[in-house]
């Protein structure tokens, strides 16, 4: 379904979506971050909204200018996501994770900027996981019937291929959708562009050819809606 603003299946519905890379500061000047652009998760709010949905837009870190129409939440760590998306959660009949969260926080933040030793010697970082936002809100579902949505670049490797990972990582994180990119290939950055399967709890799997992010995200809500109750 390429026309999304011609169909209104999202009408009275309120979705949630997050998009971007979080960052986690080190000293006033540096942080851990990840190159995502928040693309995918944009095109999922331009789209859900172009449907009919209320949208909410947990953004982290996209340079992205925030669509009319939706309310849009600046975040930066993943702590903050964290804070935002359950925040909105409870309001929602989806919760779509596009967002890469850093996976780890520095322990400590330093309050002054981090200075180069004398003897050239590297400062050590410790770092602490972060708390799992998508497992978080599968397993706390707001709502019933509530559906929740995650992503996953994976590549195979000698434990396994990309969808024995997708599977496994559907399973773990308890959501009802997963969209996996194959990035076996060299993950594409920044691209206008996005390809995807879209593995359901229920067993089902949807292959999306490369196409824009904006028919990946249409795709990814004709899957939503689909599972949506009343
Ligand atoms: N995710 C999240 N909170 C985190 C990390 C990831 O909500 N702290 C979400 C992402 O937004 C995405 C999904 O979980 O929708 C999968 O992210 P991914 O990084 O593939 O999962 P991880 O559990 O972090 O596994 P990995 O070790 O492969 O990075
Ligand atoms: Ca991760």
């Amino acid at each position: 379904v390429l026309v999304g603003g011609a169909r209104r299946d999202l009408a009275g519905r309120h979705v949630v979506v997050s998009a971007g890379g979080t960052r986690e500061p080190l000293d006033p000047v540096r942080y851990l971050g990840n190159r995502s652009s928040g693309r995918q998760g944009y095109a999922l709010a331009r789209a859900a909204l172009a449907r009919g949905a209320e949208v909410t837009l947990v953004s982290a870190n996209a340079t992205l200018p925030d669509p009319a129409g939706v309310k849009v939440l600046h975040v930066e760590t993943t702590a903050e996501l964290r804070e935002a998306v359950v925040g909105a959660a409870p309001g929602a009949d989806a919760v779509v994770m596009a967002a890469a969260p850093a996976d780890f926080r520095p322990v400590d933040v330093s309050a002054a900027k981090i200075k180069k030793r004398e003897d050239g010697s590297a400062a050590p970082v410790e770092l602490v996981q972060n708390p799992d936002v998508l497992l978080e809100i599968s397993q706390d579902r707001a709502r019933p019937g509530q559906v929740v949505v995650g992503f996953a670049a994976e590549t195979g490797d000698e434990s396994g291929g990309v969808l024995d990972h997708a599977r496994a990582k559907l399973a773990r994180k308890g959501c009802d959708l997963l969209v996996v990119n194959d990035v076996s290939g060299g993950a594409v950055f920044g691209s206008e562009d996005n390809q995807g399967m879209i593995l359901s709890a229920d067993g089902e799997a949807v292959d999306v050819p490369l196409g824009s992010k904006s028919q990946l995200a249409h795709a990814i809500w004709d899957q939503v809606t689909i599972r949506m109750r009343d």
